[in-house]
């Protein structure tokens, strides 16, 4: 495993990480969360996601436990979780924002259903038009301050905010965040290759990208239809159909079934090492309602070393 810099920060944090959105307490109970996470721990990953909004709060109890049941100690791993939507329904303060009171409720909240003492990383989970920047960077600040995070970071942020918490944090001398968390897959990437070019030059900031498969579109397994195991059919998830059974999607996608023949992997590795290749991106946040899903994409450090820049550009060529 390859362990990188969560941007400019001292962290390490292993290049393929572990999240558990969707799949933790929807499609998957305690002993097969606590499978998942031990897979991913076996092949060397240090790096397991979170937010309080997965599953209304459940997905952060399951992940507490399991790490509790793996007996690991804490100094093994690094846990990260997101907070912004808020779980307790249509309350004032307490639903889409990033305030002083909800950031510091919050907290504590994700806390207490881990079961942990501190996050490594806390992210903002979308900025806040109407919560002053300086607000959200104070209490972030703070919150590192008393020991409940030891960095922070932001999450489908514009770099024109990111640059703005950078300074602001930069000017009063505040904890300032590390790393972005965006989505970055070969159907979706200009957020990370053009919008964020220059936070990445100017400030190291990092990215520890989501849905790197496009919700398992990039595996292939859409082809002949919705796979009835699948994300794509469960109910709640109707918003996703529509993506899954895009046909202009999906013969992209079969473009590059020949080059991962060819290069003798899955067609998800070859996505998932192909993501690695982006200077920006400290960790592919991995996801995985299996464990064979689990041991295959992790199994990806060996794929990486085949992504030369010659590979990368025949595959980008390839999905158009
Ligand atoms: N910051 C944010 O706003 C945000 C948003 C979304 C996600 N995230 C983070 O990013 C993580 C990853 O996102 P994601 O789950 O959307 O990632 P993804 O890699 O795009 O999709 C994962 C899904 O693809 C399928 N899959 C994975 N590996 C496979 C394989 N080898 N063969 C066949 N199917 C495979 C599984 O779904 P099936 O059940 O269909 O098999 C799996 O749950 C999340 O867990 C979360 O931590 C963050």
């Amino acid at each position: 495993m390859e362990y990188r810099r969560l941007g400019n920060s001292g962290l390490r944090v292993s290049v393929l990480s572990f999240g558990s959105w969707v799949t933790f307490d929807t499609q998957i109970d305690d002993n097969a969360a606590v499978e998942c996470i031990a897979a991913a721990g076996d092949a060397g990953c240090n790096f397991f996601d979170n937010a309080e909004a997965y599953a209304g709060g459940k997905s952060e109890e399951i992940m507490g436990r399991a790490f509790r049941e793996l007996g690991w100690p804490r100094w093994s791993y690094v846990l990260t979780t997101k907070v912004f939507w808020g779980i307790h329904g249509e309350v004032p303060n307490m639903r889409n924002t990033l305030n002083r009171k909800y950031l510091m409720h919050a907290i504590d909240g994700s806390l207490e259903r881990l079961g942990h003492d501190f996050v490594d990383v806390l992210y903002c989970h979308r900025a806040d038009p109407n919560t002053p920047i300086e607000e959200t960077v104070r209490a972030m600040s703070d919150i590192i301050d008393a020991g409940k995070a030891l960095y922070w970071g932001t999450s489908e942020w514009s770099a024109d905010e990111i640059r703005a918490a950078i300074e602001i944090a930069d000017k009063h001398g505040w904890h300032k965040p590390v790393t972005e968390q965006s989505q970055y897959n070969l159907l979706e990437r200009k957020a990370v290759e053009r919008s964020y070019a220059r936070i990445t030059e100017d400030y190291g900031y990092g990215n520890t990208i989501w849905s790197p498969l496009a919700s398992g579109l990039l595996t292939g397994k859409y082809r002949d239809g919705i796979p009835e195991d699948s994300r794509g059919a469960l109910s709640g998830y109707e918003w996703l159909q529509g993506r899954l059974s895009d046909k202009e999607a999906i013969e992209r996608v079969e473009r590059l079934r020949p080059i991962a023949e060819r290069l003798d992997c899955s067609m998800a590795q070859l996505s998932l090492a192909w993501a690695t290749k982006h200077k920006m991106v400290s960790s592919v946040i991995t996801g995985a309602s299996k464990v064979s899903q689990v041991v295959q994409n992790f199994e990806t450090v060996d794929v990486i070393p085949a992504i030369t820049d010659e590979v990368r550009e025949e595959i980008e060529a390839a999905i158009g």
